[in-house]
């Protein structure tokens, strides 16, 4: 019984070890991940098609952005983003209606997030 219990438990660990290992190209290849997160966190305001038409924002004094819109967000880098979503709006000069997510989200998340991001605007 406690041998099949660490058994599975090492099965686990190796699982992780390998998903860390490849989880980069696996994400760039399909942003499901960051997709999931930005569909629990980020579309009530930014908005389902995430062109910025979210429930909230007509109530917003500053419009949520369109990730969607190429040229700007094309325009930021991958820091620029992870910054803005990591510490809010405030950090890279932007609204404070941009909520920080650092206590909510991992870096990894928040990582997979920018691949997800970056899917809307691939050429
Ligand atoms: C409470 C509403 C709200 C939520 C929730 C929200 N955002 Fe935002 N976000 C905004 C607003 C408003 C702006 C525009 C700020 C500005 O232009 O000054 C913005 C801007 C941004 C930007 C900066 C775009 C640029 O122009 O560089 C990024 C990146 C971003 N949001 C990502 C996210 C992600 C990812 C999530 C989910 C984890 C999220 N936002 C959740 C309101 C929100």
């Amino acid at each position: 019984m406690k041998q099949t219990f660490g058994k599975s438990l090492l099965i686990v660990s190796a699982y992780s070890a390998l998903s860390v290992l490849i989880g980069q190209p696996t994400l760039a290849a399909d942003s499901g991940k960051g997709h999931d997160l930005y569909k629990a966190y980020c579309t009530q305001c930014h908005g389902m098609e995430a062109d910025g038409y979210g429930v909230n924002a007509p109530y917003m004094a500053v419009q949520p952005k369109d990730h969607t819109e190429a040229k700007e967000m094309n325009a930021r880098t991958d820091e620029d983003l992870f910054k803005a979503i990591k510490f809010g709006g405030k950090a890279v000069n932007k609204s404070v209606l941009m909520p920080p997510w650092e206590n909510n989200l991992s870096d990894d998340e928040i990582s997979e997030l920018v691949v997800y991001l970056r899917t809307l605007t691939a050429p």
